[in-house]
């Protein structure tokens, strides 16, 4: 549309209408808008029609296309306005005298811990009776730590740069691939006074990392909690024991426990601890993959190896360790087909797993 064939101020107006229309917050202010650009005397389209009258007759079938354009582009658009604001002020009225002062107001919606903490915390309340305390460990561990101290070789795939998030700048330094580095650190700390303690036993939630592409079974970072009892004459007996009963305080006690050999390198002997689907009791469903069971723990004796490079003689102390996937035993339990809704906090998910009111 060629505006240069109306006069300055007309077309400088037109430049400005749509703001004016959208500032328009009201239907008298509307009005004012309507009467300048469309009304029948002294607005803009008035004075377009006097400036085609005195047209010259070779412009005046341009001029009055343009004209034409402009009356018909501010017409619809003050009409569009004037419907919206109709429609707010009616249900602004309507609101006005539906709104009974004596109701109580909508109830807020309360924050609630996290599924994933809930049942970290859940697993903390069961071990606390039997004289478990927590500690924790940084998420940034020495390879030392993450590796060396819990006899982990060399050439063991979990320490290569495809498994490990490393820090190039900080050599030795990478993000823990599973919170068993707690058990070093630990260990170390009381190895001087372990005669005095007479041993330990802890738990220790916490974040995890390794490089795995975010899919509906893999994340990242993701949750587990070791466990560790070291004392005088451990044995498989006292593993089976204590996680048996953990199982049943956990997933109630009608619960199977099966303990099936393994291997982890900071273990000897090591195995994995299983507990009869709690979905199809062992029938064989989706979630079990149809063989009853699902797998909730590594554990195993603390391999003399982790023992001794803390500082502590394995032929007087022995233990026992534990360590558990938290998103895994969260999403058999929920029935949670895909990782991600633990996430992203969407409050639909974390309200149906129980956690807001
Ligand atoms: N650290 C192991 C993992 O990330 C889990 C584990 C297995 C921890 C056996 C233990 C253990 O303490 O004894 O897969």
């Amino acid at each position: 549309m060629d505006l240069t064939l109306l006069p300055p101020e007309i077309a400088e107006a037109h430049q400005r209408f749509a703001c004016s229309v959208a500032a328009s917050a009201d239907l008298d202010s509307l009005m004012r808008l309507k009467g300048e650009f469309t009304g029948r005397e002294a607005s803009h389209a008035s004075r377009m029609m006097d400036v085609l009258k005195t047209a010259p007759k070779e412009q005046k079938r341009e001029l009055g296309a343009v004209i034409n354009a402009l009356k018909n582009e501010w017409e619809e658009a003050l009409k569009n306005r004037q419907i919206e604001l109709e429609a707010a002020k009616k249900s602004a009225a309507s609101l006005a005298t539906s709104w009974d002062p004596d109701l109580p107001p909508p109830l807020p919606v309360h924050g609630a811990i996290h599924p994933l903490n809930r049942l970290m915390d859940r697993l903390v309340d069961v071990f606390r009776p039997l004289g478990y305390h927590v500690e924790e460990g940084p998420e940034t561990e020495t390879e030392a730590n993450n590796f060396d101290g819990l006899n982990i070789p060399e050439d063991h795939p979990a320490r290569g740069s495809a498994d490990t998030f490393y820090f190039s700048a900080h050599a030795g330094k990478l993000l823990r691939t599973h919170t068993s580095p707690v058990q070093v650190r630990v260990l170390q700390r009381i190895a001087p006074d372990i005669e005095k303690l007479g041993g330990i036993r802890f738990l220790a939630p916490g974040r995890v990392y390794r490089k795995d592409e975010i899919d509906p079974t893999h994340s990242p970072m993701f949750h587990q909690v070791e466990g560790m009892l070291v004392g005088h004459g451990i044995g498989m007996h006292h593993l089976k024991g204590t996680l048996s009963y953990a199982m049943k305080a956990l997933f109630g006690p009608a619960a199977d426990v099966r303990f099936r050999p393994s291997y982890f390198p900071f273990v000897e002997p090591g195995c994995e601890v299983d507990v009869r689907c709690p979905l199809c009791g062992g029938s064989g469903c989706r979630v079990c993959k149809g063989s009853g069971w699902v797998e909730i723990l590594g554990a195993g004796l603390v391999h003399p190896n982790v023992l001794k490079f803390a500082g502590i003689d394995p032929t007087v102390w022995s233990g026992f360790a534990f360590g558990m996937g938290v998103e895994r035993t969260a999403m058999m339990v929920s029935q949670t087909p895909d990782l991600r809704l633990f996430f992203e906090n969407d409050q639909r998910f974390l309200k149906a797993m129980g956690g807001l009111d």
